[in-house]
C-alpha cells in the first residue's frame, strides 16, 4: 500500500482549534502538515505562538488564501470563526465547481445546517451562498462514515452537538427517541475561543457557573436535523452552562421513557466497536477524556425515565479530533490513525 503521506494546510491555526489540528497533524502519521494561516501573526513561527510545538514544528504562518491552499495540498482545514467561513468556502468554488483538489473540512457552524433561513435564526446572519450548503457532508464521524469518506466538503459537527448528538443518535436510529428530550450541557471556556471577551474572561469564568443561551443555542438546529436525518422528529430543550473549567463538554440528558432498560441496551450496543466511544452504566468524567479522541457516556435507568450523561473534550473530539477521525475516513487510513492520546491522569 502506498505510504505517501498526503499533504494539509490549516486556515485561522493561531486559534485554539487551529493549534489542537496543528498538534494532531504533525503527529499523524500519514499526513504532512504544509501550511498554517493567520491574518494577525504572519511571518510568526508557530512555536513563537504555541512553545508546547518547540522541536516538533518548523512551520511560520503564512497569509496564503484558501483559494490558493485548495490548489496546493489534499486536504484543507478551515478553523475560522463562524461567519468568516462562509466566505472562505464561497472563495473555492468557480462557477459553482470546486477549485483544486482539495478535500474540505470546515469547523465552523456555517455549512452544517441544511436551510439558509435557519442562520438568520441561529446565527443572526444571512447565509449568502446558501446554495452551496447542500455540499456539504454533516461530519459526525460514527453516524456517517460512508458519507464522509466520498465526500470533499465536510461540515464538522459542533462541541455540544457531538456530545448531546452521539449520546441520542442511537436512540433515534432505532426509533426508541421520546418527543421531547431535555439536556443540561455545560462547557469549558476553550469552548469560546482564544479572544478573550468580558464572559469568557479567567476572572469572570474560573470560580463561575451559569446558563446561557437558555433553550436557544444555535446547536439546537444542528441536532434537531442530525436526529431528523436519522428517522426522529425530536425537539430538544437545551440548557447550556458556562463552567469554571478550560476543557471539556458535559452533558446531561433526560429522556422519559416506558423502558429505560431497553434504550440503555441500544445505546451500548451501537457503540460496542466504536474506537472513540465508550459506554458504562456510570458517570462518566471529564478527566478521563480531555485531552483525548474519547467521548465517554454514561447511562442511568430509573422508574420511567432514563438518564443519559456525555463526556468529551470540546477541542478534540468536539472539533479538531474528530476532523481528524473524518480525515481518516476520507483518505481511508486507520479509524485511530494520530488519535491514540488517553487522557493523562490525575
Ligand atoms: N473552541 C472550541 O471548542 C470549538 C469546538 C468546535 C467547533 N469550534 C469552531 O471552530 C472554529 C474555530 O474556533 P476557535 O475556538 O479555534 O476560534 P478562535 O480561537 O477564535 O480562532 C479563530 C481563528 O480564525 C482567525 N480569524 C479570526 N477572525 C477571522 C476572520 N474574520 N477572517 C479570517 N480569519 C479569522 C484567527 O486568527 P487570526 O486573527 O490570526 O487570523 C484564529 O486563527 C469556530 O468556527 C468555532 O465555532 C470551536
Amino acid at each position: 500500500m502506498d505510504q505517501t503521506p498526503i499533504t494539509a494546510a490549516i486556515v485561522g491555526a493561531t486559534g485554539y482549534v487551529g493549534a489542537e489540528l496543528t498538534r494532531l497533524l504533525l503527529a499523524h502519521p500519514r499526513v504532512s502538515l504544509e501550511h498554517v494561516t493567520s491574518r494577525s501573526r504572519v511571518g510568526t513561527r508557530v512555536d513563537a505562538l504555541y512553545p508546547h510545538l518547540e522541536g516538533r514544528c518548523g512551520l511560520v504562518y503564512g497569509d496564503e488564501t484558501p483559494a490558493q491552499l485548495a490548489r496546493r495540498v489534499d486536504a484543507l482545514f478551515l478553523a475560522l470563526p463562524h461567519g468568516a467561513s462562509i466566505e472562505a468556502v464561497a472563495s473555492l468554488f468557480e462557477d459553482g465547481a470546486p477549485i483544486g483538489r482539495a478535500r474540505v473540512i470546515d469547523m465552523s457552524g456555517d455549512f452544517r445546517l441544511e436551510d439558509p433561513a435557519l442562520y438568520e435564526e441561529h446565527y443572526g446572519v444571512e447565509h449568502l451562498f446558501g446554495e452551496l450548503l447542500g455540499r456539504f457532508v454533516y461530519g459526525l464521524s460514527e453516524w456517517n462514515a460512508e458519507a464522509i469518506a466520498a465526500a470533499q466538503h465536510v461540515a464538522n459537527p459542533g462541541c455540544f452537538a457531538t456530545a448531546i448528538g452521539l449520546a441520542l443518535a442511537p436512540l433515534a436510529a432505532a426509533g426508541l427517541l421520546p418527543d421531547r428530550v431535555t439536556a443540561f450541557a455545560a462547557t469549558g471556556s476553550t469552548g469560546s475561543g482564544a479572544s478573550a471577551s468580558k464572559g469568557t474572561h479567567h476572572p469572570e469564568r474560573a470560580t463561575n457557573y451559569k446558563l446561557y443561551k437558555v433553550l436557544r443555542h444555535q446547536h439546537v438546529p444542528e441536532i434537531e436535523t442530525m436526529l431528523a436525518s436519522l428517522g426522529a422528529e425530536t425537539r430538544l430543550s437545551m440548557v447550556p452552562a458556562s463552567a469554571p473549567m478550560t476543557h471539556g463538554i458535559f452533558a446531561t440528558l433526560h429522556l422519559p421513557c416506558d423502558d429505560p432498560e431497553t434504550l440503555a441496551r441500544v445505546v451500548e450496543v451501537a457503540y460496542a466497536d466504536a474506537p472513540f466511544v465508550r459506554v458504562r452504566r456510570s458517570t462518566p468524567q471529564l478527566n478521563w477524556v480531555v485531552g483525548s479522541n474519547f467521548a465517554d457516556i454514561g447511562l442511568f435507568c430509573g422508574d420511567g425515565e432514563l438518564v443519559v450523561a456525555s463526556a468529551l473534550d470540546n477541542t478534540l473530539k468536539g472539533a479538531a479530533g474528530q476532523a481528524v477521525q473524518n480525515l481518516n475516513l476520507m483518505f481511508g487510513f486507520e479509524p485511530t490513525r494520530g488519535l491514540g492520546a488517553v487522557a493523562s491522569l490525575p
